[in-house]
């Protein structure tokens, strides 16, 4: 079959990272007899530089015309890059939320499992790492505190700064929608986490999810403070099935939960809307720190690449033969430098991709 992707290598380790997931794109295209045609846009600083704007029309128009969205990671190091010095609504994050909003993905993926492999690289005691974890936190992603209204005023020289938190039922309904597909479809168990001890956008949360769940009597429910969730990531993760939570604590519990899978360079992501389009990045960030340096990990935008073969695609075979690879190369011993651990051998960004294509 034939496929559109847009690419978006944007700023950091992004050019490098999107690089090594083609070649894998390229070895399945290959193995499986399809045809994936790639285009590059401009997003982040990459398109502050050349247009002054971290997105425009034509690059929104362009993801649109795709059957699905690659991308690496956008924005730099606030304290030096000329990024930061511009009004924050046209910094490069602001590129990235204004994406999510134009292509309404309000549904974002972030897989978060211990492989075997790797247990050495997890940070929790022994005997909780033992225990393994694979969860699938679902953030809601084009609404809250990131899209709600804001402004900073002064007022007899005191400056005050307000963010909105506002969501409506039916932003809320068709996240846990997805989010009990979802269980429905792994273990069975949606932890919705919110703090509807204090917010009254956590109370609506709450009593719209357990009208969704009233439909999926397979699926079990229960509701977690956001302060607790944070704690019980770090104590039993494997506790967690589904987390479903709003787009602020999904930011946060994301990364936690990628910490303790040992290297937030392994957690992939999908956002979704309610088609089959997707755009698909890494969890992690753009690190320039390590830009350029052949360091980076490719491996969470490979398992990226893999999710849109899979939720994009349809193509779950050939997505399977990428995690597969992923798991085989780990097994091998193969390790970029953030999940290095004594007797492995270290490889640079462009080693492990090659060796990802390889084993497809
Ligand atoms: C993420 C990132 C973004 C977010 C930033 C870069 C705006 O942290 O994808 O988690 O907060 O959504
Ligand atoms: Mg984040």
């Amino acid at each position: 079959m034939e496929w559109k992707i847009t690419c978006i290598p944007g700023d950091g380790i992004g050019p490098e990272i999107v690089a090594e997931a083609k070649k894998v794109l390229d070895a399945v295209a290959g193995k499986y007899g399809h045809v994936m045609h790639c285009t590059d846009i401009l997003m982040g600083g990459a398109s502050i530089d050349v247009h002054g704007v971290p997105l425009t029309k034509e690059a929104v128009e362009a993801a649109k015309s795709a059957d699905a969205v690659l991308m690496g990671s956008i924005g730099g190091d606030a304290a030096t890059s000329p990024w930061y010095q511009l009004p924050p609504n046209l910094r490069p994050e602001a590129g990235l939320l204004a994406i999510r909003k134009e292509l309404n993905l309000f549904a974002n993926l972030r897989p978060a499992v211990l492989y075997d492999e790797l247990v050495e690289a997890c940070p929790l005691k022994t005997e909780i790492a033992a225990a393994g974890f694979d969860m699938m936190i679902m953030r809601e992603l084009t609404g809250g505190l990131y899209f709600g209204e804001r402004r900073t005023t002064e007022e007899n020289g005191v400056k005050t700064a307000v963010d909105t938190l506002v969501y409506n039922e039916n932003e809320i309904r068709r996240i846990a929608v997805k989010a009990f597909e979802i269980a429905k479809k792994r273990r069975g168990k949606v932890t919705s986490v919110d703090k509807a001890n204090v917010l009254d956008s956590s109370r609506l949360w709450r009593q719209v999810v357990e009208e969704v769940a009233k439909e999926y009597k397979e699926v079990t429910l229960q509701h977690m403070l956001v302060d607790n969730c944070a704690m019980q990531l770090v104590k039993d993760p494997a506790q967690f099935d589904v987390i479903l939570t709003e787009n602020m604590f999904g930011d946060i519990l994301s990364d936690e939960a990628s910490m303790v899978t040992g290297s937030i360079g392994m957690l992939a992501s999908a956002s979704l809307n309610d088609t089959k389009f997707g755009l698909y990045e890494p969890s992690h960030g753009s690190a320039p720190d390590i830009a350029g340096k052949d360091l980076a990990n490719p491996i969470a935008t490979v398992l990226s690449a893999a999710m849109m073969l899979r939720y994009s695609f349809d193509l779950d075979e050939e997505a399977d033969a990428v995690e597969r690879a992923v798991k085989q190369i780990l097994k091998e011993g193969y390790r970029t430098s953030d999940i290095m651990s004594d007797g492995c051998r270290l490889v640079g960004c462009r080693q492990m991709g090659d060796l990802l294509a390889k084993r497809i």
